[in-house]
């Protein structure tokens, strides 16, 4: 048996593929047609917000919210280290000061303490990123937030469907993305986004953002008139606009499938409970604990593995490859340490843990289409791994 590091989440059933043709031999246009505003209308319900815009990928949700921020030079945003790159590039690209937060010695998401000792005059947004599908419980600094007028951007790229208390996450900050990314919980054929916007009046400009900046023109069009570009104005006060738009077909695909979101969730929150309760005594190997009475979705299942002086996490990485063909990964390199970000002047963190995490961290294969004898033979390799290592510890 083989368990690879697969670049899909999960499968189009039949039905779905039906579906999907249908849309590929009749809809007009291909973009930005009902197919749009039927995902977008099924998204708002199932988060129940309104001011939900489909986009090409949470990174382009998240460009959108950095300029919607209108950060000027100086403007500082807290991030996490410990996360994909995309949750920091569009904040850096439109001028800000990064200051990377760290995480949580346990739940390895971001630490509510860590961020109020970096907030400064100078902060405008603080990011917080819903890492491993978990629900980061952030509630607590709400209030400082707003008392400081500081924005909340809550990345949701790998954790939609969990919940904070009875709300969806994205849902308790000013802004919010989510990613439709081929190996997220769910994927619109591999890419694709949503962004989430509080302030209507903000919210009111998005549609222009992700679309060159088109917007109705202020007089009344002319009936006979075809509704081609031409007929629509350009402006979004003074902002250069991008084209971050999702086809029909990828909004098709993201109806089939938010339909199947909370059972594909739940299926990766048992067996993410079964994995995580099978290796409860092995004390070297700390699963991220989880924040008490809140739902985490399981888009990743991830832990440490203490070093003795003999054997450290590469060894166990490299025995499941060897033995068992299973292939894990380590996640998430630190973003001050990329040879990017420290060119363009964001070396410099004070983040111990984010440290020690990267070092001893394994993320195990979680795509859900892996068969329930797959999973099996997961968690007991990786047990008989366990039990060999712990001759040598
Ligand atoms: C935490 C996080 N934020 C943002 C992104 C960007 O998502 P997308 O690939 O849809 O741009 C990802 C994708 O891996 C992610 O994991």
């Amino acid at each position: 048996m083989k368990i690879i590091w697969s670049g899909r989440s999960h499968n189009y059933s039949q039905k779905d593929i039906n579906y999907l043709t249908k849309i590929i031999k009749t809809a007009d246009p291909l973009t930005q047609g009902h197919y749009l505003k039927s995902f977008e209308s099924i998204f708002s319900k199932y988060i129940q917000k309104n001011n939900v815009f489909a986009v090409s990928s949470a990174a382009a949700a998240l460009e959108i919210i950095s300029l919607l921020l209108r950060l000027k030079k100086k403007d500082e945003v807290i991030i996490p280290a410990h996360t994909y790159c995309a949750s920091a590039i569009p904040f850096a690209r439109n001028g800000a000061k990064i200051v990377w937060g760290d995480i949580d010695v346990n739940t390895r998401v971001v630490d509510i303490n860590d961020i109020k000792k970096k907030i400064t005059s100078k902060t405008k947004a603080i990011v917080i990123v819903h890492l491993y599908g978990f629900a980061c419980d952030f509630r607590k600094i709400i209030p400082l937030c707003k008392k400081k007028k500081i924005k909340i951007i809550e990345d949701c790229a790998q954790s939609l469907g969990a919940e904070i208390g009875t709300k969806k996450v994205g849902t308790l900050g000013d802004f919010s993305c989510y990613s439709f990314h081929a190996q997220k919980n769910i994927t619109t054929l591999g890419e694709g986004g949503m962004v989430y916007v509080k302030n209507s009046d903000l919210a009111a400009k998005v549609p222009g953002l992700r679309h060159n900046g088109h917007c109705n023109f202020k007089f009344k069009r002319k009936n006979y008139w075809s509704p081609a570009m031409g007929n629509l104005d350009m402006d979004i006060e003074n902002t250069w606009p991008y084209k971050f738009t999702l086809s029909e077909i990828q909004c098709g695909a993201g109806i089939v499938m938010m339909k199947k979101l909370d059972k594909l969730n739940n299926l990766r929150i048992k067996r993410a409970e079964r994995f995580i309760n099978y290796l409860k005594n092995f004390e070297e190997l700390k699963f991220n604990s989880s924040f008490k009475s809140k739902k985490h979705v399981y888009h990743l299942v991830s832990a440490s593995y203490t070093p003795s002086k003999k054997v450290n996490r590469d060894d166990l990485m490299q025995i499941l490859y060897n033995r068992y063909s299973i292939k894990c990964a380590v996640q998430y390199y630190p973003l001050y340490k990329y040879s990017l970000f420290k060119k363009m002047g964001f070396g410099k963190h004070s983040c111990p843990n984010t440290e020690k995490f990267y070092n001893n961290m394994i993320s195990f294969p979680f795509h859900v289409w892996m068969t329930n004898k797959q999973f099996n033979y997961m968690i007991a390799s990786v047990k008989k791994v366990l039990i060999y290592l712990r001759k040598y510890r």
